[in-house]
């Protein structure tokens, strides 16, 4: 690829993630954006989840089991003249670190409200690493065919519990069976609902921002209470200002159904005008990676064991951050300084998958993995070293101890653990005294997948004893006695060999400080 090539396929790409709490509308409207895109033909809808059909983002049996979505999924279409990467993103609360971290390499977020229920736990969480992150987040308030709240309360809440400005680009005239269309600010015209059978769907506004008065809709209450509120929020409420919009200092909103598929390619289309192209990325020497620098780089976010049981496998997710990714490559693992060539590149559309030959910054390539690369890994192509910043992460406070129930099978227990421990959703701890297995987690659900997967992925039957919420926190080995190790904390080492003490409660840390005043202890290594 040439310079210009290079530039002209970086501005084509938009990769972003939704967010929102369970049952918001996340599959729906997801399922809804692969329908544009031509990439699924039916609209897996509740009936095909029902019938065991289920969306294209859900892919792993335990989700099938307790319908929620587990893992992180990477989607691409072409929509538009953009190529689109959503990368998706498990709603339970549970699954916060892989979420966080997925949320590292996109470039901005859609964020999926219930209107009936507004903000919910999990999109608040969500969103504030969204917030964190400065990227700019677009808000659908979904669920417009049913009663729901007062869209000026929905705004008046966004505004208030997240913080962020809003501005809405339409207006819902209507809700629930009364829902009659949308009045669309940013393209000047009613946008109507179900009208196949009147013609148009689009009715254009006049100057004044109304519609030619022959119009039935005019003579409803429900339109002209429409045009009070407009004026009001005219007047009243924030100028659109795509600096702060670019900035994540101000959430353009939209309103919509995604199950009966209304105002959701309205909401498409929009957005991908405001969506922020690939971004830069600063590495931990402090120099910033442009998208369309010569030479590839990126970092893998993700790695997955098992996707697919048909394929067993391990795939390190990559973000790419700049140059062209070109299979066959030789790039060199930042961590290790191995080089290593990249044959086995693979993309994804749930579980159909296709080899990868060429992909620019924005895109996500999932690399085959044999256990080479960890998350945060770094890898580059060129003479001169590139390492991306830190990905967050989180120390655990749930631990189990772990055996396999049956003693003679050992090796796939090994390999079950190693595996999954490599994918970052538990934390692998050794006992000192006794060389027991110790899980953390982050919180109870993963422990709950661990366990399935050992069983579904690994033939491993295995036996958790919950030791419950402790405080981790790592010592200096050359401070370490073994002999500070008592029934109030267990003295554990991590993956990489370094101590650790797992404390019952704060009340035994001060204890510990106590007895131990030069002793320093630290919460994360
Ligand atoms: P999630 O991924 O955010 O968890 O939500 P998902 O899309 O699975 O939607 C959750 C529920 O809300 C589903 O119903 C879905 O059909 C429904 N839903 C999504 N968008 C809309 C909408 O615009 N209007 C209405 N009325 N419903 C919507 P469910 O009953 O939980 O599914 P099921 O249990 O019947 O399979």
């Amino acid at each position: 690829m040439t310079k210009s090539e290079l530039q002209a396929a970086v501005d084509t790409r938009r990769t972003f993630a939704i967010i929102s709490h369970p049952d918001a509308g996340k599959t729906t409207i997801t399922e809804q954006m692969l329908l544009f895109g031509g990439v699924v033909r039916q609209a897996g809808t509740v009936k095909a989840r029902k019938s065991g059909n289920f969306a294209k983002s859900d892919w792993m049996e335990i989700e099938k089991k307790r319908g929620i979505s587990v893992t992180s999924s990477v989607m691409q279409f072409d929509y538009d003249g953009k190529r689109i990467n959503i990368l998706d993103t498990p709603g339970h609360e549970d699954f916060s670190e892989d979420t966080y971290r997925t949320l590292m390499a996109v470039d901005s977020a859609i964020m999926v409200i219930d209107s009936a229920k507004g903000i919910e736990p999990q999109t608040k969480k969500l969103f504030q690493i969204c917030k964190m992150r400065g990227i700019p987040i677009f808000t659908f308030m979904n669920k417009l065919d049913r009663d729901g709240r007062e869209p000026l309360d929905l705004l008046n809440e966004v505004e208030e519990v997240l913080g962020i400005e809003t501005y809405p680009m339409n207006w819902p005239i209507g809700m629930g069976k009364g829902l009659k269309g949308l009045y669309d600010r940013y393209n000047h015209r009613v946008e109507l609902y179900h009208n196949e059978a009147h013609g148009e769907t689009f009715l254009p506004l006049d100057a004044d921002g109304k519609l030619d008065s022959s119009n039935e809709l005019t003579k409803d209450s429900i339109y002209r209470d429409v045009l009070e509120e407009m004026e009001l929020i005219e007047e009243a409420g924030n100028d659109f200002d795509e600096a702060k919009v670019a900035a994540g200092d101000m959430t353009p909103v939209f309103f919509g159904s995604a199950l009966t598929n209304f105002g959701v390619e309205t909401f498409l289309k929009t957005y991908l005008q405001y969506a922020p192209k690939p971004n830069a990325h600063k590495t931990r020497a402090g120099d910033i990676v442009q998208p369309t620098d010569d030479e590839f780089s990126g970092f893998v976010f993700k790695i997955q064991a098992n996707m697919n049981p048909n394929h067993r496998d391990r795939i390190a997710f990559v973000r790419i951050c700049s140059g062209e990714f070109d299979r066959g490559m030789d790039v060199f693992l930042q961590r290790t300084g191995k080089k290593m060539r990249l044959n086995n590149s693979t993309q994804f559309m749930a579980d159909t998958r296709e080899t990868v030959e060429t992909a620019v910054a924005g895109d996500i390539v999932g690399l085959y993995d044999t256990g080479n690369f960890q998350i945060g890994d770094t890898i580059y192509a060129g003479k001169k070293a590139v390492q991306f910043e830190k990905l967050p992460q989180f120390t655990p406070e749930l631990f189990m101890r772990v055996t396999a129930k049956n003693v003679m099978k050992q090796k796939s227990f090994h390999k079950g653990i190693d595996q999954l421990v490599q994918e970052g959703a538990v934390q692998l701890y050794t006992s000192y005294s006794t060389g027991d297995y110790i899980l953390g987690a982050v919180g109870q659900l993963q422990f709950e997948v661990f366990k399935f997967r050992m069983q579904n992925e690994y033939n491993s039957e295995v036996v958790m004893e919950p030791l419950g919420s402790k405080t981790a926190r790592w010592i200096d080995p050359e401070q370490l006695d073994e002999k500070m190790s008592s029934s109030r904390n267990l003295l554990v080492k991590d993956r990489s060999g370094a101590p650790l003490f797992l404390f019952e409660n704060a009340f035994a840390e001060r204890w510990f400080a106590d007895k131990y005043p030069d002793v320093k202890l630290t919460a994360k290594l």
